[in-house]
């Protein structure tokens, strides 16, 4: 028996598995309640009385061995796991991530949002898909009038009254219509025209609508808005505002930003003049605040509208609006920004 025991510990110590399993395995074969060390102590009683003592210390050293055995096997298999685990190789040198680029159209949405929003702006949002009432009727342009060919419109199949609105001065209406005054909204979105596509125009672009209804405004709080914006978004604080007109504001006007002629670019983006025409604006028609369910007599406000596509032409140098809808990885990598 002494015999048989000492082979067991020779094959133990041999014994060598990187499997959970098998290892377990092992362990009920030697120290499991049937296993061979509970056959040996059940044998102790029939060894004879003179070899009682070597054969104790011999199951001893069997069963000691083998609980190493597993103890070690199970350590090593722990820290292998901890090492490669479900993540791999911890240990190795990780693979940079490439980070993605904004698109500048976003860039600029989000920088005209932060300009307003410090000055007490909301953000409101209306679809692109539009009806007469809120794209034209509502803004005083009822049906026929001359003004509706200024924006060669998109119909939605062959309804005159669905259309893909062709600015987002509807959104002023929905705001209007939803919401009491004081009023401080602005509303970024895309619109689209039927116009030939070239390196200036293309059949959607994207805008911001401006909208501030309160007791009280005056063109004077206009110029003041639009001022601050320029200074803050181009950091040029010199603008006029030349008489204009669009249906829905009276008086009308077109803001003109002062962008200087310091360079070559300067004399070619504003034609040798020093001045750029960044957007429209007006006093809210007292016929659109009654349209949009606001009494004229107790409130005013003024409005404004400008093409994102344009601010961010001048902005980034771009020379041809098509490069904003072409997702040509190579432009779109250079606007890494944190807007
Ligand atoms: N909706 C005009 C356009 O698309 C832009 C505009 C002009 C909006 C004057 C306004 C405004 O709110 O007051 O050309």
């Amino acid at each position: 028996m002494i015999d048989q025991l000492k082979q067991h510990i020779s094959e133990v110590e041999k014994f060598s598995s990187d499997n959970l399993e098998a290892i377990e395995a092992f362990r009920i074969q030697y120290l499991g309640k049937k296993g061979i060390l509970n056959h040996f102590f059940a044998e102790f009683k029939n060894v004879p009385n003179d070899q009682k003592k070597e054969f104790g210390q011999v199951v001893n050293q069997l069963k000691n061995a083998a609980t190493d055995k597993v103890n070690s096997l199970k350590e090593l298999l722990e820290n292998s796991v901890l090492e490669t685990g479900i993540y791999g190789d911890l240990t190795r040198p990780g693979e940079p991530i490439e980070l993605g680029a904004r698109h500048p159209i976003s860039i600029v949405k989000n920088q005209i949002i932060d300009i307003f929003s410090r000055i007490g702006f909301n953000v409101s949002e209306g679809p692109e898909i539009e009806d007469d009432w809120h794209n034209f009727t509502a803004l005083n342009l009822p049906e026929y009038h001359p003004a509706r060919d200024m924006q060669d419109t998109f119909f939605v199949q062959t309804n005159p009254d669905i259309l893909l609105r062709t600015h987002t001065s509807s959104v002023q209406v929905r705001y209007m219509e939803n919401n009491k005054p004081p009023i401080r909204t602005i509303s970024p979105g895309r619109v689209y025209r039927n116009e030939a596509i070239s390196a200036r125009s293309h059949c959607f672009f994207h805008q911001v609508e401006g909208l501030y209804i309160d007791k009280n405004v005056s063109f004077a709080d206009l110029k003041q808005t639009l001022q601050f914006f320029t200074t803050e978004l181009f950091g040029k604080s010199k603008i006029r505002l030349r008489p204009s007109y669009f249906p829905f504001t009276e008086p009308s006007a077109e803001v003109d930003v002062y962008w200087g002629l310091e360079t070559e670019t300067d004399y070619k983006m504003t034609k040798g003049t020093g001045w750029l025409e960044i957007m429209g604006c007006g006093m809210v028609d007292p016929n659109v605040l009654k349209n949009c369910g606001i009494d004229p007599n107790e409130y005013s406000g003024f409005a404004f509208g400008m093409g994102i596509d344009r601010i961010a032409l001048l902005l980034h140098q771009i020379s041809d609006i098509r490069l904003l809808s072409e997702n040509d990885i190579r432009f779109l990598e250079q606007f890494k920004s944190s807007f």
